[in-house]
């Protein structure tokens, strides 16, 4: 579909939000070069981070329309933009952990790299001020995020179908799903989509033999080239 840039109406650390001319349900979501950590204290630009996260996530969305996930993406338009519907985003970073690692080791001193009994699912609320501090359910309704614990309880799971879908696919090409985080919201209609992005960027992706990490934390942990890690990624998707 033909969509022209109408007005910016969101700049966040990863993306800029823009309305169109052609409809007022669907909007252009445009990846950005830039990366951050740490809620924004480590900051840097690498040239192609947008295309490649743009790229990935489309699969990933692809796939997981596939397996009947409904998601906020419309179409892919050029090699850092998507056109998706507009949807009223539930104020929580959703989060999937199938090994520990990142902020579950700091927090509850799991050891780095232990398989978790099961798949945890954690929300922290979306508020950078705040640092996205973690929620339990009660939490979660006492701001109002969501409006009962059904409707919490249908977020975790579709976590959890997502997180099913994922983990096969990325073992099938030799990588472990160790965690990620989604964005869920509704459209006008009232159904929940998917919405942001799936990439490297949002989750964090080891190599099933050499637990070699590739993704942000390549980034967070000086580890090396980010490009070269999240190419590895898009390869080992493209099959
Ligand atoms: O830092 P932490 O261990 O809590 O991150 C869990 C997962 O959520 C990681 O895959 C991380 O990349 C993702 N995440 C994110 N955006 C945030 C916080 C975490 O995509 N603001």
């Amino acid at each position: 579909m033909q969509a022209t840039k109408k007005e910016l109406i969101y700049e966040g650390k990863g993306k800029k939000m823009w309305s169109i001319n052609e409809s007022d349900d669907l909007l252009i979501s445009e990846f950005k070069d830039s990366l951050t950590a740490f809620n924004g204290v480590k900051k840097a630009e690498e040239s192609g981070k947008g295309a490649l996260n743009c790229k990935i996530s489309t699969l990933i969305f692809d796939l997981l329309k596939k397996h009947g996930i409904a998601t906020a993406l419309v179409e892919t338009i050029s090699p850092t933009e998507q056109l998706v519907k507009k949807c009223k985003i539930f104020p929580l970073e959703i989060i999937a952990r199938n090994i520990a690692t990142g902020s579950l080791t700091k927090r509850l001193g799991i050891k780095e790299g232990t398989k978790l009994p099961f798949t945890l699912v954690e929300f922290c609320y979306k508020d950078d001020e705040l640092g996205d501090p973690i929620l339990n359910d009660e939490h979660c309704l006492l701001l109002g995020a969501v409006k009962s614990q059904s409707e919490l309880d249908e977020l975790k799971k579709i976590a959890r179908k997502i997180n099913g879908i994922l983990i096969k696919f990325f073992d099938e090409r030799n990588l472990k799903l160790v965690d990620f985080k989604i964005e869920l919201g509704r459209d006008k209609d009232g159904n929940i989509l998917l919405a942001d992005e799936i990439s490297p960027d949002s989750c964090r992706f080891w190599d099933k033999q050499t637990d070699k990490k590739l993704d942000k934390d390549v980034f967070r942990q000086d580890l090396g080239s980010v490009k070269v890690a999240y190419e590895e990624v898009l390869r080992r998707i493209l099959g």
